[in-house]
């Protein structure tokens, strides 16, 4: 059994457009938030003890039993034992700038780091990807695989699911501001919600998901030649529907709005919806006024650059 490397690095995620309607076999665009999660490694003076794992910024602190019933252990002894790492014998500590629980795409941030510390930093991208998801599983039931991606790659990637997914050239750097509403949310039951909804008004839903496919489309071309007054126009329109689908809420609609009205070219819930976070397309230049305007939950909004490639 080899043993770990000392450091694995991993993006968060913010899904830029297509959520909920790649449920249904359309294209979404997430990015990578870099710097999500930082774990490292150093091995125990007693190589037969537990693996210890302290991420403090998320008050998680646990040692990795191989009976343990805690989601997160047992999401990492998968991610270990997928990779044929070692179980005992470890001390992994980690940082993050990503709240926990908000969408950011935080379980697969830490899965992804977790893989690297087994596979290394160039680890098969695709073998580390497979381990995150064998963590992702213990938190998700049988997630899409999205978040592991990204948090794989960076940059911007296009998923849909079944298919390979592709890196998307970015034509300039995207500069977002990240609002987490401070209102948690359960994907499941967002989901469940837009699954109802279609079943009882197919002939309206179907349609809407299809704009939403669409627009996703639209959203790629313009990345790609960097026209972000197209980009913010098409998620202010996201934003309409999917609080048409019914999974905004008062207060993303109000961070929205407060974004806008500070200067984003246009902004849009993330995601699930129902609470986590928004984002906001906002130019260097009003990055300042759209955080300040948009501070809601005890986590502060914070600007990002997702850097062409
Ligand atoms: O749970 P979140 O906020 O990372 O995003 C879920 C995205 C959905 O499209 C709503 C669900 C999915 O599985 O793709």
């Amino acid at each position: 059994m080899l043993p770990l490397h000392p450091e694995g690095r991993a993006c968060g995620k913010v899904i830029l457009l297509g959520e909920h309607s790649v449920v249904y076999g359309r294209p979404a665009l997430a990015a990578g938030l870099p710097d999500g999660v930082t774990l490292r490694a150093r091995p125990l003076e007693e190589p037969m003890g537990p693996i210890e794992l302290a991420v403090p910024c998320w008050d998680l602190d646990l040692v990795l039993r191989p009976d343990t019933e805690h989601p997160v252990g047992r999401a990492c002894l998968e991610v270990l034992t997928h990779c044929d790492g070692p179980v005992t014998g470890w001390r992994i500590e980690g940082e993050s700038c990503l709240p926990s629980r908000a969408g950011l795409g935080s379980s697969a941030a830490l899965t992804v780091a977790l893989a690297r510390l087994a596979l290394g930093p160039e680890g098969n991208r695709d073998e580390v990807v497979q381990a995150s998801m064998a963590g992702e599983r213990v938190f998700h039931g049988e997630p899409s695989g999205i978040d592991s991606e990204v948090a794989a790659r960076g940059g911007v990637i296009w998923f849909v699911r079944g298919e390979p997914v592709e890196q998307v050239r970015l034509g300039r750097a995207l500069p977002l501001v990240v609002v987490p509403s401070g209102v948690p949310r359960s994907t499941a039951d967002q989901v469940a919600k837009v699954r109802r909804k279609r079943e009882r008004l197919p002939a309206l839903v179907e349609p809407l998901l299809d704009v939403l496919g669409r627009l996703t489309a639209e959203g790629r071309a313009c990345l790609e030649r960097g026209d972000l007054d197209t980009l913010g126009e098409l998620m202010d329109l996201a934003h309409a529907l999917l609080g048409g689908l019914d999974v905004s809420s008062a207060v993303l609609d109000e961070l929205c709005h407060r974004a806008r009205h500070a200067g984003a070219v246009g902004a849009k819930l993330t995601g699930a919806g129902g609470g986590g976070c928004v984002i906001a397309l906002s130019r260097p230049e009003v990055a300042q006024a759209v955080r300040s305007a948009c501070q809601a939950g005890p986590d502060a909004p914070f600007s990002v650059e997702i850097e062409p490639r």
